[in-house]
């Protein structure tokens, strides 16, 4: 029975990530250890928070004392830190928590592994592992050709990634200096359920059902590489298993797409499947984001070859699945924008002017 202290499983990716691991492996223990950000939503695991493998904390990362608590408290195998603040365009109006929680936090937990699991100089537990999730946006941007591969280097741009990388490089730190065993993955970007909507995909659903403008940043050309969740969830699950010590594993399937095709995508879906009305007199292009990323595109030749990881679900798919998510579900949503969220989303997208 080995147990996981996931870090940010009330969030986007961590409660998928808890979902699919329960749902995969019969014999393990996930302690999910969670804030509750603005972006942290116990909704998400309605369906495993009654399963007795499962427990949940409410705690900040950067807490010393309630981290260690949960180490000594539980026999931890294996920490999944996804714990972070994750958004850029928060991270440009607001960059102190990013370093508090994506640098801080990350450190502490390190921190807090290795005394938890050392039994002598550079010896530890037998079996444990720290698994960092980190992004492929901690490369920088790329040019119209060309792939991030692990060893290209480090140029973040945006606080939210000069966050990520500042964690990253304390990861290996920790790897180089005291053997800790240590992976990171850097997955593009992510899509599927339980997205907070301030994010592109569930943003502009969201927008498209109620008839508001659909803000794309600047010309709408940049091109991200979309990961299904459930493919990221399975590379995360792989490199736990059987990823070597120390070892940095890019994840992403060869989806890049530009934001306006997204954009086009969702309306025409809305509009076949929902909604004849909805259409792209909605588009708006706005102000573009400072220091706005072009592209991204991740090469996963290296986890493909050690690990034979490859993603199951292509963007046609992954999108349409995505997309019936939230309009069967449509209570998850309504939620988060009866909430505050809105205020947020009013407030910043009236700052920003129709280009
Ligand atoms: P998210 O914003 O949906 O969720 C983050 C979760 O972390 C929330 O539940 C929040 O409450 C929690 N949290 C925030 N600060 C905390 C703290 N100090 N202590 C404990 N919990 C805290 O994020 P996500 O999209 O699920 O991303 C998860 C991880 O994956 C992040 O590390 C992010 O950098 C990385 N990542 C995400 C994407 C993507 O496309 N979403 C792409 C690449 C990498
Ligand atoms: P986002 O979902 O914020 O992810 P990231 O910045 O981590 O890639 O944004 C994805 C892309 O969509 C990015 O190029 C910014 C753009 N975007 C818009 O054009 N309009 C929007 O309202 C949002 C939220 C993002």
């Amino acid at each position: 029975m080995k147990t996981y202290f996931v870090t940010g499983g009330a969030g986007f990716i961590g409660s998928n990530f808890i979902i699919y691991m329960l749902n995969k492996h019969k014999d393990i223990k996930i302690i999910n250890v969670d804030k509750l950000t603005y972006a942290g939503n116990l909704e998400n695991l309605k369906e495993v928070e009654n399963d007795p493998r499962y427990t949940f904390v409410q705690a900040d990362i950067a807490d010393k004392a309630a981290i260690e608590k949960i180490f000594s408290e539980n026999g931890i195998d294996y920490v999944v830190n996804f714990a972070a603040e994750s958004h850029v365009d928060r991270s440009i109006s607001d960059p102190e928590i990013f370093v508090k929680t994506n640098v801080e936090g990350t450190v502490n937990m390190l921190q807090c592994a290795k005394n938890a699991w050392m039994t002598g100089d550079d010896q530890y537990k037998s079996g444990v592992k720290y698994l960092q999730v980190s992004t492929d946006e901690v490369y920088g941007s790329l040019g119209e050709t060309g792939y991030f591969t692990e060893t290209t280097p480090l140029d973040p741009h945006s606080p939210y990634s000069s966050s990520k990388a500042a964690a990253d490089m304390f990861v290996k730190a920790f790897g180089d200096t005291y053997k800790l065993p240590v992976n990171i993955t850097r997955c593009s970007n992510n899509y599927g359920p339980y997205q907070f909507p301030e994010k592109l995909i569930p943003l502009i659903m969201n927008n498209t059902l109620s008839h508001k403008d659909l803000p794309v940043y600047g010309d709408g050309m940049q091109v991200r590489d979309w990961l299904y969740v459930e493919d990221h969830c399975k590379a995360i699950d792989m490199v736990i298993d059987s990823g070597r010590p120390g070892e940095v594993y890019n994840v992403g399937g060869h989806n890049e797409k530009p934001n306006i095709f997204i954009v086009k995508s969702i309306i025409n879906y809305i509009r076949e499947n929902v909604d004849s009305e909805v259409g792209e007199h909605l588009i708006k292009h706005v102000t573009d984001r400072k220091g706005h990323d072009r592209r991204y595109g991740i090469d996963p030749e290296k986890i493909k070859r050690e690990l034979g990881w490859f993603p199951e679900t292509c963007f046609e798919e992954g999108i349409k699945k995505t997309l019936k998510w939230y309009l069967e579900n449509p209570d998850w949503m309504n939620n988060i924008v009866n909430g505050d969220y809105m205020k947020y989303y009013e407030k910043m997208y009236s700052a920003k002017k129709e280009i």
